[in-house]
C-alpha cells in the first residue's frame, strides 16, 4: 500500500486529480470507477477544471460508479446518477453511453448485477477505481461482515451508514435501505485502488484498514491484498496511523520516475 498524507483536503483532491489526468492522458480509453460521497467532490471539481482549462479529454473514457440506491430513480436528487451528473460527467465530455452506474429500479436486480460485472469485463476491467470510505469501514456500499470475495450484488444499509447519509434526503427515515454495490471482489480486480479520506471522521477506519488486521469488520482492509493501492489522505485523516513519519518520508523520498 502506498500511504500519501497531505496537509489538507485541497492538496489531496489536487494530487488525486493529477493521478487521474496521467492516466487519461496516457491510456485516452481508460476505464475509471467513480465514488460518490462529499470525499471526492474537490477532485472531480479539478477534473472538470482540467477539463476546461487544460483540455483534458474524457471523450474515450468508460466510466463504473461503484454503488446506487435501491428504489431512486435516476433522477431523485440524492440518487447517485443525479450526484455524478451534477458534479462530473454534465461537466466533462464523456460520452453518456460510456457511463455505467447501478440502476436502482431494476426489475430484476440479480441479472442487472451480473450484467454489471459482464459489462466491466467486455470493457477491459476498470484501471482506477475511486474509492471513499464509511466511518466504519465500509468501500462502496460494502457494509462490515461483507463478503471479501463479494461481487456486485444487493446489500442491506447499516443504521449508521443511512444515519451518515441522511443530510441528502432530508431525515434519515427517508434513506432507502437497500443499495446495489460492486463487491469488495469486484474492486480488488481494479488495476488501481485510489482511496481518499478526509477528516477527523475517518482516522479510525483509516487506521484499522490500513494497519488493523485484515476482517470483513473493516471491508476497506482487503486494500492491504491489493497489489497496488494508494491512501491519500489528509493530516486528520491519518491522525491514529502509528506510521506516519515512515509514510511521509517514504512519500518525500520518492525516485524521480516513480513521483506523480
Ligand atoms: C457512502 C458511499 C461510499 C462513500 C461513503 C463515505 O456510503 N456509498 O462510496 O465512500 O459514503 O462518504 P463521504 O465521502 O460523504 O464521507
Amino acid at each position: 500500500m502506498e500511504i500519501i498524507i497531505q496537509p489538507d483536503s485541497r492538496e489531496a483532491s489536487r494530487l488525486a486529480a493529477k493521478i487521474v489526468a496521467g492516466l487519461v492522458r496516457e491510456k485516452p480509453h481508460a476505464v475509471l470507477g467513480f465514488a460518490t460521497g462529499q470525499t471526492p467532490i474537490e477532485l472531480y471539481r479539478y477534473l472538470v477544471e482540467m477539463h476546461r482549462n487544460e483540455r483534458l479529454d474524457f471523450s474515450e473514457v468508460t466510466a463504473f460508479n461503484l454503488d446506487e440506491y435501491v428504489g431512486l430513480e435516476p433522477g431523485h436528487p440524492a440518487s447517485y446518477h443525479s450526484y455524478m451528473r451534477e458534479n462530473l460527467f454534465d461537466r466533462i465530455n464523456i460520452r453518456k453511453d460510456r457511463v455505467n452506474i447501478p440502476f436502482g429500479l431494476a426489475d430484476d436486480i440479480p441479472t442487472c448485477c451480473r450484467s454489471y460485472e459482464e459489462r466491466i469485463h467486455a470493457d477491459g476491467g476498470i484501471d482506477l477505481q475511486i474509492l471513499g470510505i464509511g466511518a466504519d469501514g465500509h468501500l462502496g456500499f460494502n457494509e462490515p461482515s461483507s463478503s471479501l470475495a463479494s461481487r456486485t450484488r444487493i446489500k442491506t444499509l447499516t443504521d449508521r451508514t443511512r444515519k451518515d447519509n441522511a443530510a441528502a434526503f432530508g431525515g434519515e427515515d427517508k434513506v432507502p435501505h437497500h443499495v446495489i454495490t460492486m463487491g469488495l471482489g469486484t474492486i480488488m480486480d481494479c488495476r488501481t485502488c485510489l482511496l481518499l479520506a478526509f477528516g477527523r471522521k475517518k482516522a479510525r477506519a483509516v487506521a484499522q484498514a490500513a494497519e488493523g488486521p485484515l476482517t470483513a469488520m473493516v471491508p476497506a482492509s482487503i486494500l492491504q491484498m491489493h497489489q497496488r493501492a494508494i491512501f491519500l489522505l489528509d493530516e486528520e485523516a491519518a491522525s491514529q496511523l502509528t506510521r506516519t513519519y515512515y509514510y511521509k518520508w517514504v512519500y518525500e523520498n520518492k525516485p524521480d520516475w516513480q513521483k506523480y
